[in-house]
Order: structure tokens, then sequence, then C-alpha cells
């Protein structure tokens, strides 16, 4: 079962061709989500081939095939990792109990939401990124690019599939739904706020892949966990594919980061004026992008205390991050968890039941992870001999959700004013101008081998090719 039918119109391993009726309604709306592609997809991208890894299997040690794909030929295909024997609910008021294969009735409203907030995100992003393509600062960065966007297509398609599968005709019309919505768009956006920001240069490409993805690696994670088998079996897979999403984002920064130091070196200067006219990227405005995708991917984690939360645990749809692994009793009927708490001018800390608090637990995961990469990019400057670290702003910094929505609150987790913070925010936010000098540094850059001057080349190129490989047949 894990091998995968290239031969049908829509790769699988869900012996799609054994359901008339759902193939016939995928088939339906792959041509729509073709045109979407067409639309909204990598501006400019239609005749190029790309060294592209496709899904070929879900055998964790081959599962992707690499070689050049002509983009919009791309085959997005459908892949749950295989049923393991016989899975039981790990969690919540149904623990113990085998593992739902179909909708249970009473959660089918709130699975099917849980499901098209989570499919909404991926063509979001894909919206997002669509003309980055055109100032990449390398082919091999370009690939890189167009490898996120067609497998957050297929992340998208994955969605669809537990839609059409599972939930009949109102699922249908999610999947067409999620074709509808436009990032940004003032009528018709996106769900989620942070997948109607825009994306406009590489390096809030590179922030975004590193801290917004990741964020899509723990919601999968908490999905991986749930009792209904089939979007833990989806969310798996995807995972697989999120890794290289993650490493895009980190290394894409981290190279800027080395460029700017090596360019510090040389010249013997951190005077900012000097290293924009290098052509290099601050180390603070770098800074002040980290705080802009930290806080607002914060957001994305919901309200501090929340009771959805606490039904989507308590019914035993979403887990949280590696559940089994947790040492208790998985069903949390005592047992609290520490959640910020604003109280007059002071910010402290309370405890609430660990139920309620489970937004807040799977934010502080994901925190944890987030920090650990900035410590990698610290590395960088420590190893070229240059005083400068990067620091994740305190929790409470521009947020819009939760109890901090009210507040101000500095990097370094002081109460502002309001005036303060309409005083200072600029230095820890990127300004106009900021954006503006990191936008006139993207142009595209397409000769195998060479990079933009504002970014290090990698230390290896995909799939063990080399770095000058022609990751991109323009045509
Ligand atoms: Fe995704
Ligand atoms: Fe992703």
């Amino acid at each position: 079962m894990s091998g995968i039918n290239y031969s049908e119109k829509i790769p699988n391993n869900v012996n799609l061709s054994s359901d008339r009726t759902l193939q016939r309604a995928l088939e339906h709306w792959q041509p729509n989500y073709l045109q979407w592609w067409q639309d909204m997809g990598p501006d400019g991208s239609t005749n190029f081939d790309v060294y592209l890894r496709t899904a070929v299997s879900v055998d964790p040690d081959g599962w992707a095939q690499f070689g050049h794909v002509k983009m919009p030929d791309y085959r997005w295909g459908i892949f749950l990792t295989p049923v393991e024997g016989e899975r039981q609910i790990n969690f919540g008021e149904h623990k113990g109990r085998p593992a739902w294969q179909e909708v249970p009735g009473e959660y089918r409203s709130t699975l099917r939401r849980i499901i098209v907030t989570q499919g909404d995100t991926e063509p979001a992003s894909v919206e997002q990124q669509r003309h980055l393509g055109l100032t990449a600062p390398s082919q091999y960065d370009l690939r890189n690019l167009f490898q996120v966007n067609v497998e957050e297509g297929r992340h998208l398609w994955a969605m669809v599939y537990l839609l059409h599968r599972y939930f009949g005709r109102d699922g249908r019309e999610e999947g067409e739904a999620l074709l509808e919505r436009r990032s940004g768009d003032a009528d018709n956006p996106r769900i989620l706020t942070a997948f109607n920001e825009k994306t406009p240069d590489w390096l809030s490409f590179f922030m975004f892949t590193f801290i917004t993805d990741r964020d899509g690696k723990y919601q999968l994670a908490a999905l991986a966990e749930s009792g209904f088998d089939p979007l833990a079996r989806t969310c798996k897979f995807m995972l697989t594919e999120e890794a290289h999403h993650l490493f895009v984002g980190e290394s894409g920064v981290a190279r800027a980061i080395q460029r700017t130091c090596e360019v510090m070196n040389e010249l013997r200067t951190d005077d900012v004026t000097k290293l924009r006219q290098a052509g290099v990227i601050d180390l603070p405005t770098i800074q002040k992008y980290l705080n802009f995708h930290f806080s607002v991917t914060s957001d994305l984690y919901g309200s501090e205390v929340s009771s959805n939360a606490a039904t989507y645990y308590n019914s035993g749809l979403k887990g949280r991050f590696e559940e089994t692994k947790i040492a208790d009793d998985h069903q949390l009927g005592s047992s609290t968890y520490r959640v910020p708490e604003v109280a007059g001018d002071l910010l402290g800390e309370r405890d609430v039941p660990a139920l309620n608090a489970l937004n807040e637990r799977l934010r502080d995961d994901w925190i944890t992870d987030v920090a650990a990469g900035v410590e990698r990019w610290n590395r960088v400057p420590a190893k070229l001999g240059i005083p400068f670290r990067f620091q994740l702003p305190h929790k409470g910094f521009h947020r819009k959700i939760g109890v901090f929505n009210d507040v101000h609150v500095s990097p370094d987790g002081r109460m502002l004013s309001e005036a303060t913070w309409t005083h200072h925010h600029q230095e820890w936010l990127p300004n106009e101008i900021d954006r503006a000098y990191v936008q006139s540094l993207m142009g595209r850059v397409t000769e195998a081998g060479q990079f933009a001057n504002w970014i290090a080349p990698p230390a290896v190129g995909i799939n063990r090719q080399p770095v000058n490989f022609d990751y991109i047949r323009f045509n």
C-alpha cells in the first residue's frame, strides 16, 4: 500500500480508483486547483524546469525522487502514512478506545473546521510568496522557493482529500472555498491573520519559513496525534515535507547573517550606513524582522486560555506536541499550567487548569524550538568574532491576541505606555526605510552558482548536487 500509482490522474496511496464517486469528485476539483495555481501560484514560472523532489512513497528511507519537472506538471498527490495496526485514541475522554476511521458524528463540524483552518494556510502561503521568484538571489534559492510552494500545494490536496472523502457535500463546498479565498483580500481573506500579511522580500520569506512554517510543524504535530486516524496519518506525512521548509528558512537567514558578518570584518565596521552602502543587511535589521515574524506568528496559537482548545483535546481531535511521549494521565483532569497574565501595569503569571491552557503550551513548545534555531544563528557571528547576539523578543511584544492584546510590551519585557510605544516601536519592528532598503537589494540572479551580494552561498547543494548545479532551466 506504500507504493504510489502514478499512472492515475491523481497519484495516491489511498486506493482512490476503488471509490469512483470520490475519484470523480477530486478529478472535478483538480482543474480548479490548477487554475488557482495558474492565477495565484509562482509568478512567471510556467515554462521553467525545476529540480524538485516529488513524493513517490511514504517509506521513510526513500519517499522522494528528485528530477527536473516543468512547474505546472508537478504531480500533486494524496499520501497518508500506513494504518498502524489497532491504533487507539491516546488522550481525552475517549482515551483507550479504538481510533476513529470515520468521522464521529458529534464532532463532525468541529473536525471540519480544524481541517479547513489548516487547509487554508497552505494555499495562503503560496499566494503570499508568489512574486518572490522574480527576485530570487540564486537558482538554488529559487528552487527551494518552488519546492516549498509545490509542497504547500500538496498539503492543500491532503486536506481537500479529507474533506471530500469524509465530509460529503459540505466537504466539497469547503474544498471550493479553499480555492476562492485570497491572502490579503479585503472581501474574502484567508482565515488566519498571519496568512494575510505580505511576504514582500526574501528576508521575510526566510523568516516566514523558519518561524511560521514552524507553527505549521507544531499544528501538524498536534493533529498527527488526533483520534481521527485519517487526519493523523495525513499530518504525519506532511511533517516529513515540512522539515525541508524549516531548513530553507533557517539556513537562508543564517546565510544572510554570514554574508553581513563577512562584510563587517572586511570593512571593520558595524556602522549601519556603511553596511547598507556595501549592500548587505545589517544585523539589527535582521533582528527587527525576527521580532516581527515571531510576534505575528505567536498570535496563531490563539488565546492563552481557551475553551475551544480544551474541547478539541477532550474530544480526542487535537493532542499536544508529542502527546504519547508525555508522562501524565493524558486527560488533564487536575493538572495546571502556567500562563502569562497582565494585572494593572504589571506582567505576571498564573496557574490555570492545564486543559484550558493547551494553546499556551503548544506556543511554548514552539518558542523553545524557535529559540534553539536562533541560538544556531548566533554561532555565525560568534565564529567570525562579531559580538552580536540575536534574541527572541518577550512573548508579550507586539501581540494582537490574548492577554497582551491591550498592552504594549518592549522586546525585553517591560510594560510601556502608549506614548513610549509610539515613540520607540520603529526601533524594534522593521520600519518603512528598513523594508525599502531590504527591497532595494532584491534583484534576480539567474546564473548557476552565482549569488546576490547580500547572501552567502550554502555549504552544500540540494540532494548532494553541487552548489553551481543548474537547479532551474529557465527555457
Ligand atoms: Fe504546509
Ligand atoms: Fe510548510
